[in-house]
């Protein structure tokens, strides 16, 4: 029974178990930085795993940190994702740590910065050449082909802040009338940007400087933060150019748009295509190994229409992050409900078990019951036939059959008293008794000594003994032919006879049978 019940909790933790949305793939986001547009391209990548509901996501951000990144990515791997999305933080220092995980046959989709290692499955980045050669020929075209310029690069070691710079002068050295009055080294944040730029201005007090460019926007507005700390009358109509174009409050647009930047450049995030990337990857379906993105220049032109769109690309995004969540919302108490379901079944198919067990349980007892009553009538001398209280029960079942069919019984004595039931078992065993020795005697004879039909005997007999009135019979002539083995000197074939057998070997056999032993054995003991 406990084994039943321990069987069907685990089938139904089975089926709730399948129930449920399970993982398909485990995804490692790593990120080298946290800011704003790592913070976009999070939430495009999350709901691009909208998606693919199958598709769980881990997340790690290492702060501009070598060391950091390259644990994540270790402990990402020890994680046992199954694919690899990563940025990383410098070109030389991450590789090692990328290795590792294309080397374990982790399929790996480097985005947006650069490895200098080939292992990887896929790579996914707008053109940061490009980016840094477009903002060369717009600041020459802006300055009329005459100007200086203070460059902010990006971290050294990264891929984007090589290829820009590298653009931005190649875009230049076009035009002989621009002049680069400072480059320096910056690290992709504002502070660092801040910092040098207020440094650069305290050593070069009479320098002019006609344009800034940032090699992102939050380097571009350290680099005006610092310049409007200096007060330097020199700078007041200093232009500002960065890169990163970020769409809503703050982002590189709007500063676009507000005059605080004089140009932008939209540095795509496409964090849901790069999820579609991981999932045709893991599904095997085809993919690019290389994928462009495509961009554009943010400048005071097409700023205040850039804003919109964004705007409402993210107005449509949060609804969308709402309907998701209500989606969620609505499979979690689809999920509950189905669990209460189950259980509710387990119950039903609980109690029906119980029901049919104790069913079972009642009838075996019932037969038992009957079974030691009548051995007990039987095999008791009849004056010390009694009937004990915990028979009485069982007997009262019968009493009606004892008044419908043995009349005897029931104007000797109360029906509804086993006394009726003790009284025909001890007179049909004496009427066996007396006909004992008889080979020839018959139910009817029985019966008819019984002052009852034959049928009326047989379902008498039945009823009350569970036996047929033949199968008692032939017990009692083997009851008593093992009572004679022991105590009396007369041959088995006296014996076979003497219980009423035509045939001693038919005796031997019914013998077997009913005492699983050979009446020679009995004899012997
Ligand atoms: C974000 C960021 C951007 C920049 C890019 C370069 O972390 O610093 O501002 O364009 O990384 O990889």
């Amino acid at each position: 029974m406990r084994q039943k019940v321990i069987y069907l909790f685990l089938l139904v933790a089975v089926l709730v178990s399948c129930s449920g949305n399970k993982v398909k793939y485990r995804i490692g986001v790593s990120q080298c930085s946290a800011d704003v547009w790592r913070d976009k391209q999070n939430a495009e990548l999350r709901m691009g795993a909208y998606f693919h509901d199958n598709v769980e996501l881990k997340f790690a951000a290492a702060y501009d940190s070598d060391e950091r990144q390259v644990q994540q990515i270790d402990s990402l791997l020890n994680d046992g994702i199954d694919l690899l999305i990563v940025a990383p933080n410098q070109v030389q220092t991450i590789s090692p740590a990328i290795d590792r995980a294309y080397d374990k046959g982790i399929p790996v989709i480097v985005f947006e910065r650069k490895t200098s290692s080939q292992k990887y499955t896929a790579f996914i980045s707008a053109d940061n050449y490009e980016m840094g050669h477009v903002m060369g020929e717009y600041i020459v075209s802006r300055l009329h082909g005459q100007g200086t310029v203070l460059e902010i690069k990006g971290l050294a070691g990264s891929s984007p802040s090589i290829e820009r710079h590298k653009g931005f002068l190649d875009a230049i050295k076009e035009a002989p009338g621009i002049k680069v009055v400072g480059s320096l080294q910056g690290d992709w944040t504002e502070s660092t940007a801040y910092e040098i730029t207020k440094q650069w201005l305290d050593n070069n007090k009479e320098v002019r400087v006609d344009l800034v460019f940032g090699a992102n926007d939050r380097t571009a507005i350290g680099a005006r933060k610092a310049v409007a700390n200096s007060k330097l009358n020199t700078l007041n109509s200093t232009l500002y150019c960065g890169i990163d174009g970020l769409p809503g409050k703050n982002g590189g647009i709007q500063l676009v748009r507000d005059s605080l930047l004089d140009a932008s450049y939209i540095y795509p995030t496409h964090g849901d295509q790069i999820i579609e990337l991981a999932v045709n990857i893991l599904e095997g379906k085809p993919y690019k190994k290389e994928t462009m993105l495509m961009s554009a220049l943010v400048t005071h032109d097409n700023a205040k229409v850039l804003l919109m769109q964004g705007e409402e690309l993210m107005r449509q995004a949060d609804r969308l992050d709402l309907l998701h969540d209500k989606a969620d919302n609505y499979l979690r108490e689809l999920d509950s409900q189905r669990l209460v379901n189950w259980l509710a079944l387990v119950m039903i198919v609980l109690l029906v078990v119980v029901l049919v067990l104790f069913y079972l349980y009642r009838l075996r007892k019932i037969a038992l019951q009957r079974e030691r009553v009548v051995n007990t009538l039987w095999n008791m001398k009849p004056e010390d036939i009694k009937i004990s209280t915990s028979d009485e029960q069982k007997v009262e079942d019968d009493d009606e059959v004892v008044e419908a069919e043995y009349p005897e019984a029931a104007k000797d004595a109360d029906v509804n008293e086993p006394a009726a039931v003790s009284h025909f078992v001890t007179h049909f065993k004496e009427v066996i008794e007396a006909r004992l020795a008889d080979s020839e005697v018959s139910v009817e004879d029985l019966a008819a000594d019984m002052n009852l039909s034959r049928v009326q005997l047989y379902r008498k007999v039945k009823a009350v003994t569970g036996s047929s009135p033949v199968e008692l019979l032939r017990t009692s002539r083997l009851n008593r032919g093992y009572q004679l083995l022991l105590t009396s000197d007369l041959s088995i074939s006296e014996i076979a006879y003497q219980v009423g057998f035509t045939a001693p070997s038919y005796f031997t056999k019914c013998f077997k049978e009913e005492f699983g032993t050979l009446p020679g054995d009995v004899r012997q003991n």
